[in-house]
């Protein structure tokens, strides 16, 4: 089956001038298959948003091809913009329309007449919890209701691919879990979803497949399981006796151990690491262990460990 999005050496630099300021992708290749929950997980600066404003037909890209729903951005950008649904990181509709405006005009780029776009309007502002602020100017929203505001304008012309980036950064948790809980449904009823965020607790919850992207290059692809188990990190937690005073900390620096709380350390394990090693540290800075407990591995370390190892071999580089 032909994917939803299939990304070819794709490179993006930013000019000043003459001179690139920065190669924001670095020959990306991607394949998204239909129906996928895709998470693009990097760091600030790492090139998601440039990868995705090329994939919405908003950014120019340098070198590489994209191809949305098996049509070439290049030969047929308009088709393949009209399979494409976007929420852009930043609010960029005018504060002072009112709400069912914004996504009524949206549909009218797409050739929707407001006749048709009426009932699908209403279904999705409805399910978003904003019917009742259609007639409200924008500008009284809150910061959540403006996230689920573009959602609904990005559905209008009910896209195959909903790209989303960076949605919930700002979020307070409870509406968070909302627009996940919705962005679920959505994917359940057949919607390909791709969303970038740097908070990993999101990729670990709603998606199937994840990259991990840093400095315009993907370092890691695989399912959120492949990825945890890849590294075989583990992560405990060691109750002190001492209680660990700045100085303590100071003579454990350089080591995998980091201070949870007054007697709570937590000591993260990569591969062939073992406990001993800082166990002994920890005995010749004068400090003694109660109790171990596993914390077991998280997205979180993985992605951590990947991007310093990452960072180390640059620098060596
Ligand atoms: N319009 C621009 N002009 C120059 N540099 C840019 C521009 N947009 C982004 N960059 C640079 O490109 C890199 C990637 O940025 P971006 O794609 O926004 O990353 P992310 O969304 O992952 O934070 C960063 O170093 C950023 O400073
Ligand atoms: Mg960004």
């Amino acid at each position: 089956m032909t994917p939803a999005i299939e990304i070819e050496g794709l490179k993006k630099k930013y000019w000043k001038g003459k001179v690139v300021t920065t190669e924001a992708l670095k020959g990306v290749s991607l394949s998204i298959p239909k129906g996928e929950f895709f998470a693009l997980l990097g760091p600030n600066g790492a090139g998601k948003t440039s990868l995705i404003s090329i994939l919405a037909g908003l950014g120019t890209k340098t070198e590489g091809t994209v191809v949305v729903n098996g049509v070439s951005i290049d030969k047929d950008p308009d088709t393949a913009k009209s399979f494409i649904g976007l929420v852009p990181q930043e609010f960029n509709f005018s504060i002072f329309e009112k709400v069912l405006d914004i996504v009524i005009d949206q549909a009218g780029y797409y050739g929707i007449t407001k006749a048709e776009a009426m009932p699908y309007a209403k279904e999705i502002l409805t399910a978003l919890g904003l019917w009742e602020k259609r007639n409200d100017q924008a500008q009284t929203l809150s910061g959540g209701m403006k996230r689920r505001l573009m959602i609904a304008r990005a559905l209008i012309h009910k896209p195959e691919i909903l790209l989303l980036d960076e949605p919930t950064a700002g979020v307070d948790v409870e509406l968070r879990r909302s627009m996940w809980e919705f962005l679920k449904d959505l994917n359940e009823k057949g919607t390909t979803i791709l969303l970038t965020t740097h908070y990993l607790e999101e990729a670990e919850q709603l998606c199937r497949r994840v990259a991990i992207i840093n400095h315009g290059e993907i370092i890691e692809e695989g399912s959120v399981k492949e990825l945890l188990g890849k590294l075989h990190i583990t992560t405990v937690l060691l109750d002190t006796v001492e209680s660990l005073t700045e100085a303590i900390m100071q003579l454990l620096r350089g080591e995998p151990l980091v201070r949870e709380d007054e007697n709570t350390l937590k000591l993260t394990l990569g591969p062939g690491g073992t406990m001993n090693e800082a166990f002994r540290k920890l005995s010749s800075v004068g400090v003694h262990v109660t109790n171990v407990r596993s914390m077991g591995s998280r997205l979180e370390e993985v992605f951590i460990q990947l991007i310093e190892k990452k960072d180390a071999k640059d620098a060596t580089a």
